[in-house]
């Protein structure tokens, strides 16, 4: 039997649905039941009725599977695939804000732990994190954990003070000014689209900034045929799904997050047949984690 046969078949036994996002191997992405964003995945996730949720994405997609959905049983292809940005946040500098700003609201991108969350007023996507910000009461924001996000969010949301925490996402920090030029003089009719975890250095060309979902409804709705994608290359595949007349190109060809990438059919079949690699969080952090989950929910709707 082929892999994805077993997949099929494991999938109807375990009554899972397996979720991925858009920066997961190709192959994976074409198995699954629904691919999106990290905005959209936490909506379906939140909603399923089926009792097993397969997350094709790094730990922090999965955490916040089970934190929205608790009585399922939400697995994970491979443990190690986590999001090192996820991490870059101290607890100690969130309470020192507290005691500096009364009104401050701590803003937690969703690429960030379950623990790093019991500590935060709302969560955000990279989709949903404008709206959010603007829709709060509270004048003061700590943007946690990425930087690059959080003065993206700063330069649109001027009326709000945004005060920026150091994290990153090495994937995307690591796209520079100079291959977007290189790739605009290549081709200079393309528009630049780009995703606002970038450094302001890339942002600044940018035809288009927004998340891996909003980028791929610019270029599916857009009369131009050629793009330069500033974001990892998994968004390649939905792009050219989607588009097929069109051509697309990424800048460098480095953009590759090694954890998105090391998911793969062999890992999923193995998962669904021991279900092992189960997602587990006590049952105190996960109420407290689930509230500014939650209140993104219902901000963002
Ligand atoms: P979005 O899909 O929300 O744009 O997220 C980008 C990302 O880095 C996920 O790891
Ligand atoms: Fe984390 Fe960046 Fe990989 Fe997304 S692309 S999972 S933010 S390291």
């Amino acid at each position: 039997m082929s892999t994805i046969d077993k997949i099929k078949q494991l999938k109807k036994e375990r009554d899972a649905v397996i979720l991925a996002h858009y920066y997961v191997n190709d192959e994976v992405q074409a198995i699954a039941d629904y691919v999106g964003d990290s905005f959209y995945l936490s909506k379906v996730a939140a909603k399923t009725e089926a009792k097993t949720i397969l997350f094709c994405g790094v730990s922090f997609m999965g955490e916040s599977a089970k934190i929205l959905n608790p009585t399922k049983t939400v697995i994970m292809p491979d443990m190690l695939a986590d999001c090192p940005m996820a991490h870059m946040a101290d607890i100690g500098k969130i309470e020192k804000m507290r005691r500096e700003y009364e009104d401050l609201a701590v803003v937690c991108y969703i690429n960030s732990t379950a623990k790093l969350k019991t500590y935060s007023d709302v969560c955000v996507t990279s989709s949903n994190a404008l709206k959010i910000v603007r829709a709060l009461p509270n004048q003061h924001i700590f943007f946690i954990p990425d930087e690059n996000l959080g003065r993206y969010v700063a330069s649109q949301v001027p009326e709000k003070h945004i005060i920026l925490n150091d994290g990153y996402c090495h994937v995307h920090k690591g796209m520079t000014r100079q291959e977007v030029k290189k790739a605009k003089e290549e081709h200079p009719n393309a528009k630049v689209l780009v995703h606002p975890e970038c450094t302001m250095d890339v942002t600044g060309l940018a035809d288009y900034i927004g998340s891996t979902s909003g980028i791929i409804d610019y270029a599916t709705a857009s009369e131009a045929e050629e793009f330069i994608i500033a974001t990892e290359m998994g968004v390649l595949y939905e792009l050219r799904q989607k588009n097929p007349g069109k051509r697309f190109y990424p800048v460098g060809n480095h953009a590759v997050c090694a954890d998105m990438k090391c998911i793969t059919l062999e890992k999923i079949a193995d998962a669904l047949e021991k279900m092992n690699n189960t997602i587990e969080i006590e049952e105190e952090m996960r109420q407290r984690a689930n509230q500014p989950l939650e209140r993104m929910l219902e901000l963002g709707k």
